[in-house]
């Protein structure tokens, strides 16, 4: 008999068979480390689904969801290949921040792309207030054949309407009203920064339906802490709202927009909260800012930096929320420093705001429930 290792079983085998040992690989250690994923990793989004962990992320050529019975080790776990940039497309290249969202019993990917490669022509560059390598970014779909994330296959199913404007890191913010796309937007087609939030309504997870008219921006990065350097005072360049998520407080039920802010490349991004106040998500009003400081945020003492890009899931028990992003410590070398981390989090008694702790790097104590 060859010999096997735990990583090379299928789910199938997995499933039937309690006498492998093997797989899913036994986790007895009290503490954990991060980084949770050797090697570069940027845009973590992770999802929960029957007691096993689906995480998708950055890889900029192709869509991966990775699987584990283990939140806070991805080294083992199981690899599938779910979609590849399709070449002569406007998503053949800079496939970024895939996210897996379940609806209507589907799970649908939503994920940026690019058809340029981030050089667009001379004649386009022209007409941007600066330089703008990103400015044919747009928001595309797939779709599973059917309800398991897993085992289904994914196929294109559309391009979300950003009215041919700017748009990355696009995700769904679920609500009693309906479905909503909120993404990180300009102003208009060639005014390159800032990069702000925008809610669109949809009418299914690939459709949207506003009107331009009706977009509405909900986030600026107006604060000194959501510029880079920080205070910035000379323009608006590299100011950057983006990575929106959603999260609830299970408690309160109040809806929250965790987003990241200042600039992915340096150690200045961190996490900036708006709460949706009011009943309607495309009013203005309905939406309040913490506008007094990021709420996740550099840890130079720890030395880690520019954390970020945030998604949440809860414990294997479902007892603690856990936050998982992505953080540097060289943080000189930009983008290519990230690493795929996470802590666990709580909640304000008082404001129903999660708490967020100071990032690290451990060891911290694993998530409860986990074995
Ligand atoms: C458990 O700890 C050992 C020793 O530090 C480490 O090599 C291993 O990766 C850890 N396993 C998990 C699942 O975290
Ligand atoms: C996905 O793309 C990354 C980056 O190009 C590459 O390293 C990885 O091997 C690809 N994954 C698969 C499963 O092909
Ligand atoms: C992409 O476009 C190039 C240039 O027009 C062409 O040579 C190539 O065959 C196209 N590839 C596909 C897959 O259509
Ligand atoms: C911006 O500058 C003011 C005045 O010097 C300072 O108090 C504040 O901490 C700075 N903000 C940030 C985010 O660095
Ligand atoms: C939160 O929503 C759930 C489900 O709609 C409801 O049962 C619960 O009463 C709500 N809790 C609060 C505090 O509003
Ligand atoms: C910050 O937000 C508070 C509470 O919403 C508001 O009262 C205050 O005017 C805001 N400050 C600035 C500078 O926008």
């Amino acid at each position: 008999m060859l010999p096997v290792t735990g990583a090379i079983f299928t789910a199938a085998a997995w499933l039937v068979g309690a006498q492998w040992t093997a797989y899913p690989p036994s986790n007895t250690n009290a503490t954990y480390t991060n980084p949770i994923l050797d090697g570069v990793g940027a845009d973590p989004f992770v999802v929960k689904v029957d007691g096993l962990y689906y995480m998708t992320y950055t890889t900029g050529t192709n869509i991966t969801i990775l699987r584990s019975p283990i939140l806070t080790d991805w080294n083992t776990a199981d690899i599938k290949l779910a979609f590849t940039a399709v070449e002569n497309t406007s998503y053949a290249y800079s496939l970024w921040a895939p996210e897996l969202h379940n609806i209507d019993d589907r799970w649908y990917v939503i994920f940026t792309g690019n058809v340029d490669n981030e050089s667009p022509s001379p004649e386009q560059d022209m007409y941007c207030d600066f330089n703008c390598p990103a400015v044919n970014h747009r928001m595309f779909t797939l779709e599973s054949s059917g309800s398991d994330i897993w085992e289904s296959e994914y196929a294109f199913k559309a391009q979300l309407d950003t009215y041919d404007q700017f748009a990355i890191d696009g995700t769904y913010f679920q609500h009693s009203s309906g479905l909503y796309h909120i993404y990180s937007c300009w102003h208009s087609a060639y005014v390159s920064w800032p990069a702000m939030l925008c809610i669109t309504k949809m009418s299914n997870p690939y459709t949207v339906s506003s009107p331009l008219s009706e977009r509405l921006i909900i986030s600026k990065p107006d604060e000194p802490w959501e510029k880079t350097p920080y205070n910035r005072t000379v323009n608006v360049r590299l100011s950057s709202n983006e990575g929106p998520q959603q999260l609830n407080n299970p408690t309160t039920n109040q809806s929250f927009v965790i987003y990241s802010a200042a600039r992915s490349d340096n150690r200045n991004y961190c996490l900036g909260l708006l709460e949706l106040t009011g009943p309607d998500p495309l009013s203005p009003d309905s939406w309040t800012k913490n506008n007094a400081s990021c709420v996740f945020y550099q840890n130079p003492e720890e030395s880690v930096y520019g954390v970020g890009h945030a998604s949440f899931v809860t414990s294997p028990d479902e007892s603690q929320w856990w936050i998982v992003y992505h953080g540097m410590r060289d943080y000189a070398t930009g983008w290519s420093a990230r690493t795929i981390r996470t802590q666990d989090f709580g909640w304000d008694e008082v404001t129903g705001w999660p708490v967020f702790p100071r990032p690290g790097e451990g060891p911290f104590e694993v998530p409860s429930g986990q074995v």
